[in-house]
């Protein structure tokens, strides 16, 4: 399968096609594979990758790095208090900066509109590695776990319980809907998707056959489902609304009546991390009622949760490689 994403950023999958997301996957498969064999190709021999961060990271981070140093790169933590960007430098004057110095350049922030316009300016692949509104890389990791898991795509009806406007729901919907997956997200009304989102991936579902469906009722949203996936009820930067969440969320946490209510015994259990599970956490302490997953199902048989944390790194390496240098550009 071609794989010519060269020059591309990756600001929400929203600007793939379904042919270059599975082409991404296959890929991220291809490396994976070669990675386990002791097979490195180092595609990016030579090539400096820029890591911005305006919020913390373990995963993307280290995915970021690891990928770099396994294909030859050089990267470059920068963290929010280390640069200029929107303090005293405009964010375009920093993304021609850094576009003349690294060949490609990871922003992990707020605002959705700063990743947008530092792909605008920087010259080179600028890639999201999480904003308020989507987390593109993630859901390259989520889906080849299923395919993982299940072999293909098929037939597969996933559902998202919790939150249903943030970053995660939005990202998962639009993969599902480019997809043609039946998806579902499980929440109250009060956290229902943005409609405008909720209307593109309407559209992408019209030409897919996916199957986009919103509901309150959890045996509703959570029946025949192969994929239960859930986020953090307070993602980064809404940590004062833990105790509302809390309250409105509590009957969406996941847990093994969840399961039994998807009629399936082969369901999968996913979480894109960090997670609450237990209460050895500062926060789980202090919230005693803040998981969003009960530690049976999360520590459980149906859980992938550790192959999607390693799957970041050998997806965000298919991205990096696919947009920098990609197999047909090399050949
Ligand atoms: N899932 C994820 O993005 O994890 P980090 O916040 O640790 O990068
Ligand atoms: N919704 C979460 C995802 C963390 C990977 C957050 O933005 O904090």
């Amino acid at each position: 399968m071609s794989l010519n994403l060269m020059g591309r950023s990756l600001v929400t999958l929203a600007d793939y096609s379904s042919t270059e997301i599975l082409a991404l996957l296959k890929f991220s498969a291809d490396l994976k594979a070669q990675k386990k064999a002791g097979h490195y190709n180092k595609h990016l021999a030579n090539k400096n990758i820029a890591l911005i961060f305006e919020k913390p990271s373990t995963r993307t981070r280290c995915a970021f790095v690891v990928a770099a140093y396994d294909e030859g790169a050089h990267p470059e933590y920068l963290g929010k208090n280390d640069i200029q960007i929107g303090k005293k430098e405009t964010i375009a004057d920093t993304a021609r900066v850094l576009g003349r110095m690294f060949d490609g350049i990871q922003f992990r922030g707020f605002a959705h509109r700063t990743v947008e316009e530092l792909a605008a300016h920087a010259g080179v692949p600028v890639w999201n590695g999480l904003t308020d509104r989507y987390h593109p890389t993630q859901v390259l990791a989520d889906y080849l776990t299923v395919q993982e898991e299940f072999g293909d795509l098929n037939n597969l009806v996933f559902a998202y319980t919790g939150d249903g406007r943030n970053n995660m729901a939005n990202s998962l919907m639009v993969i599902a809907a480019k997809l043609g997956i039946d998806f579902r997200i499980v929440t109250p009304k009060s956290l229902q998707p943005d409609p405008e989102i909720l209307k593109m991936c309407s559209e992408f579902a019209s030409q897919s056959g996916a199957k986009i469906t919103v509901t309150d009722d959890v045996a509703k949203g959570v029946k025949d489902a192969r994929v239960i996936y859930t986020d953090v009820w307070a993602s980064m930067g809404e940590e004062d609304m833990i105790s509302d969440r809390i309250a409105l969320l509590k009957p969406y946490r996941v847990d093994a009546e969840m399961f039994a209510k998807t009629g399936r015994a082969d369901s999968i259990f996913l979480h894109c991390l960090p997670a609450f599970h237990n209460h050895e956490t500062e926060l789980a302490k202090k919230f005693p009622d803040i998981c969003e997953v009960t530690d049976e199902v999360f520590s459980g048989t149906r859980s992938r949760v550790f192959d999607q944390a390693e799957n970041r790194m050998h997806t965000i390496k298919a991205v990096m490689v696919a947009t920098i240098n990609p197999p047909d550009h090399q050949a």
